[in-house]
């Protein structure tokens, strides 16, 4: 199919802010590739939703990011929807606490996976596509990429390389593809249960004194995607909350 309209990729947009960010980008009148690992019926209940507002304008494809073959098969498929990308979002990302002493290779295998395995391969394989596009990428990390988050050292690890890999690719794909970083702080709360008095005690860590919402994370998208003048860089969307005291609760 070819189609008139730019192309974003977003990965993990079956649901929370990926799916977000994948309307987001459809109402500004980009055709949407779907990624989802597990979550199909939430895929394709989104891409039905963008279809029914646009025919033909979503698309969903499915991997495992952690497998070399299956990105390889992603990107491929991804280029034969509408024959380009525009704009890569490395979104999806596996998230759970790893508390040292409780390490071991299959938590490496996918948090490391996702968070920066995945979106490095899928970003070389398509950025032959995206220099042809002079698009531009946009990782997801996380506010704790400079500070520590307890509990939490390989999920974050992966993430600071995520944000390291920024860089590398800011400079090595210019001048031709951009590539920027959103570090959002508390968001959503993870998808594992919580406790109210945690959930407090990290609102209470918030200068602007609530969760942020994923629209705010499609906010800081729109404004990369268009702000033709900025690569390697990282929009911090966590209300504050890097710059305070208990920020690693
Ligand atoms: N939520 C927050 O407050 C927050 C805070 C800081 C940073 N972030 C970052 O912002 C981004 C979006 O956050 P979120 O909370 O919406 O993400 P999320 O729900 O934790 O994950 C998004 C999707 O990633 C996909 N995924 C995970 N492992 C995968 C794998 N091996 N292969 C393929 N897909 C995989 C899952 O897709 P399926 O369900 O289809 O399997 C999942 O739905 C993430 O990069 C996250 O690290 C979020």
């Amino acid at each position: 199919m070819e189609t008139t309209a730019p192309v974003a990729f977003i990965t993990g947009a079956a649901k929370r802010i990926g799916a977000t960010l994948a309307k987001q980008l459809h109402q500004q009148g980009y055709n949407v590739l779907i990624h989802y690992g597990a979550s199909k019926h939430e895929a394709q209940a989104l891409a039905l939703e963008l279809n029914m507002q646009r025919a033909h304008s979503a698309h969903i494809l499915q991997a495992n990011l952690c497998d070399m073959g299956e990105i390889d098969v992603l990107a491929k498929e991804a280029l034969e929807v509408w024959g380009k990308v525009d704009i890569l979002v490395n979104n999806a990302s596996s998230f759970y606490p790893t508390p040292v002493g409780s390490i071991d290779e299959k938590d490496w295998h996918s948090l490391v996976g996702s968070n920066l395995k995945g979106p490095l391969f899928l970003s070389q394989a398509l950025a032959p596509a995206l220099i042809k596009s002079k698009g531009c990428i946009i990782n997801m990390v996380d506010m704790h990429i400079d500070r520590p988050l307890p509990n939490h050292t390989v999920y974050l690890l992966a993430k600071t390389g995520l944000a390291s890999l920024t860089q590398s690719l800011a400079v090595e794909l210019a001048p031709h593809v951009r590539v920027n970083a959103i570090a959002p702080g508390a968001i959503l709360w993870p998808e594992r249960a919580m406790s109210e008095k945690d959930k407090q005690t990290l609102i209470d860590s918030i200068p602007l004194g609530a969760l942020g919402s994923p629209d705010d994370i499609a906010q800081a998208l729109l404004f990369l995607v268009s702000a033709s003048y900025v690569t390697g860089n990282t929009i911090y969307v966590d209300g504050g909350r890097r710059l305070h005291s208990n920020a690693s609760a």
